[in-house]
């Protein structure tokens, strides 16, 4: 995957592209790289990017120019990509769209700055991505966030490719909860299916825990989730024994 970057602080990716399963998924040629200073394409003598907004108010808005010439100097050479921009007004980002862009080959982020972009950007715009309702500073953040969510499901960039299915979110559900080493830890013990050895057993206990665990912490995810009749039955009956504040994990 060719996943580019159009900012104004090209050195804040310098950390996060250079750690972990990022830097190992460039070193691996799964995904290359390229970040874009849209300052560069300015053509004044000052370099402007940003201008006072039309209509008067706060703060300084993103000029179209600098931003859609570095857009077509980037989608120049290079096969179609979507593009996608960061803003608080677009849709919030999910599990379901990572795995959608993880099967691109050619990503295009546009972080936006101070009081935003100029409207007329839009018009270039495949997709307009949330990473949550907050306002952040720049776009460069939620482009780490969109990044590192993609990569890590492009096969081959976990170590194994099965890795990513159990995580939560995966399939409109959280994890089960997870335990290592060692068995006691400050009084409390593993549970003991965990070390049975008996896989089907273990599967049973955390899909259950991992329902529960969705019913107490975000029940607004149940609803897209197909419960088997035995399922629905062991959650009702859970939660009937869990009263509110002792919502914890039941074991
Ligand atoms: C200070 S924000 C501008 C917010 C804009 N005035 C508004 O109300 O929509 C500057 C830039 O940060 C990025 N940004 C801020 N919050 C974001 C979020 N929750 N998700 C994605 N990008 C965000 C966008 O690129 C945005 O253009």
């Amino acid at each position: 995957m060719l996943l580019q970057i159009l900012t104004l602080f090209p050195e804040m990716f310098n950390g996060p592209l250079r750690c972990s399963i990022i830097k190992r998924a460039q070193e691996q040629g799964l995904v290359e790289f390229r970040i874009w200073n849209f300052r560069d394409f300015t053509t004044d003598k000052h370099r402007t990017v940003d201008d006072v907004p039309y209509g008067g108010g706060d703060g300084m808005v993103l000029k179209p120019e600098p931003i859609i010439s570095c857009l077509k100097a980037v989608q120049r050479d290079n096969p179609p990509g979507k593009v996608i921009l960061l803003t608080p007004q677009g849709e919030l980002f999910k599990q379901a769209i990572a795995r959608e862009f993880a099967a691109e080959e050619h990503l295009i982020l546009i972080c936006g700055h101070y009081e935003g972009f100029d409207e007329r950007i839009r018009a270039w715009v495949d997709r307009e991505i949330s990473i949550g309702d907050y306002v952040l500073t720049g776009g460069e953040l939620a482009a780490m966030v969109v990044s590192d969510a993609v990569i890590r499901l492009i096969p081959g960039a976990l170590g194994s490719d099965t890795s990513a299915q159990d995580d939560s979110f995966s399939e409109n559900i959280l994890e089960y909860p997870q335990y290592t080493r060692p068995y006691e830890f400050e009084g409390m013990t593993v549970p003991d299916v965990l070390l049975s050895g008996h896989h089907a057993r273990i599967n049973d206990w955390r899909r259950k825990q991992a329902l529960l665990r969705t019913a107490l912490r975000r029940p607004d995810l149940l609803k897209d989730l197909s419960l088997s009749a035995a399922e629905q039955k062991y959650l009702e009956e859970k939660l009937n024994e869990t009263t509110f504040g002792n919502r914890e994990e039941v074991k």
